[in-house]
């Protein structure tokens, strides 16, 4: 069965509902409960999350507008190709008019103890080096992502790793591909006419030199953010710039989900972000579990996620 029929097959199962937005959001896991992504497990585990959230002042011609989230998809012996594909082909089949890529699109793994354990689900890369690994895994990171283009295109932000295996290969791999529009604290403005929404894409809060364009404190347009570390978004936050909605990775959720640990382990500031749908101020902020991983080869009680919004009038 491919992921897509998958796809199709997996419904919504729970439903939960902010203050100022409605979330709906559809579960649906393969396989036995709690741990994922074992070592022979493939995306089956994938969950689509649906998320419908309420826009103050959104135009009407964008009113259930789509957009699919794709974030920390960490490409490398312990993600194969198939699973990114099979993540990308659930996203295809909800139909999003845009595509966002959260970062985090390599893995780099130059431990020879993986190899030796039998941790590798991707031969491809084993044994490689990161210098080595690095310009194939952004190069096949790439060649992935940019085999589906929505109506309105791709636009992706850098995470930590992007950097810290060498962004001039990144940008190299990516911007082959013109229909992946890369977003270094920049915004695209996506119009239907005389109506228009924003989304502005931030620098890595890690690595690189996230900032926003002035101008943006004094803008009321509907906005989207897409920030790799919901840290940032905290500084967005604190100066007052207004926005709908935050699309951040990061985290994992957790990655390893017990109780109490992942809060504390979770790489984030502000724990309200670990994972799931967070209001703040009025302004929602979404951190999505993601797909690969990293430290360790697995997911406990955290599966990984593909996520997709529809825009609604609040
Ligand atoms: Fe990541």
């Amino acid at each position: 069965m491919s992921a897509g029929e998958e796809a199709k097959r997996l419904g919504i199962s729970r439903r939960a509902f902010l203050r100022g937005a409605s979330v709906a959001a559809g579960a649906a896991v393969i396989g036995a409960g709690c741990a994922d992504m074992g070592l022979k497990s493939s995306a089956s585990v994938i969950v689509p999350e649906r998320v419908r959230v309420a826009v103050p002042g959104l135009p009407s011609a964008f009113e259930g507008y789509r957009v699919g989230f794709y974030t920390d998809i960490h490409l490398g012996i312990w993600v194969p190709d198939e699973w990114v594909v099979s993540g990308l082909d659930m996203l295809r089949a909800h139909s999003p008019d845009l595509l966002v890529l959260g970062g985090d699109y390599v893995l780099c793994n130059d431990n020879p103890l993986w190899p030796m354990l039998g941790w590798v689900r991707n031969p491809t890369y084993a044994g490689l080096d990161a210098e080595d690994a690095a310009p194939q895994l952004f190069a096949g990171a790439a060649k992935i992502l940019s085999s589906y283009v929505p109506p309105d295109g791709i636009v992706a932000v850098v995470g930590n790793h992007e950097r810290w295996n060498d962004l001039g290969l990144f940008s190299e791999a990516f911007r082959r591909y013109p229909a992946i529009r890369v977003l270094l604290n920049e915004q695209v403005v996506i119009r239907r006419g005389e109506h228009s929404i924003a989304v502005f894409g931030s620098d890595d809060f890690l690595t690189g030199l996230p900032q926003l364009p002035s101008p943006l404190e004094h803008d009321r347009q509907a906005r989207l953010v897409v920030s790799h570390n919901p840290d940032y978004v905290s500084a967005i936050l604190a100066r007052g710039v207004p926005f709908a909605l935050a699309l951040c990775g990061h985290t994992h959720g957790g990655q390893v989900c017990l109780p109490g640990v992942s809060e504390v382990a979770a790489p984030v500031n502000d724990k309200r972000f670990v994972a799931g749908m967070a209001e703040v101020g009025g302004s929602l902020v979404y951190t999505s579990r993601g797909l690969g991983v990293v430290g360790i080869p697995f997911r406990v009680n955290c599966p990984p996620e593909i996520t997709i919004f529809e825009l609604v009038a609040a």
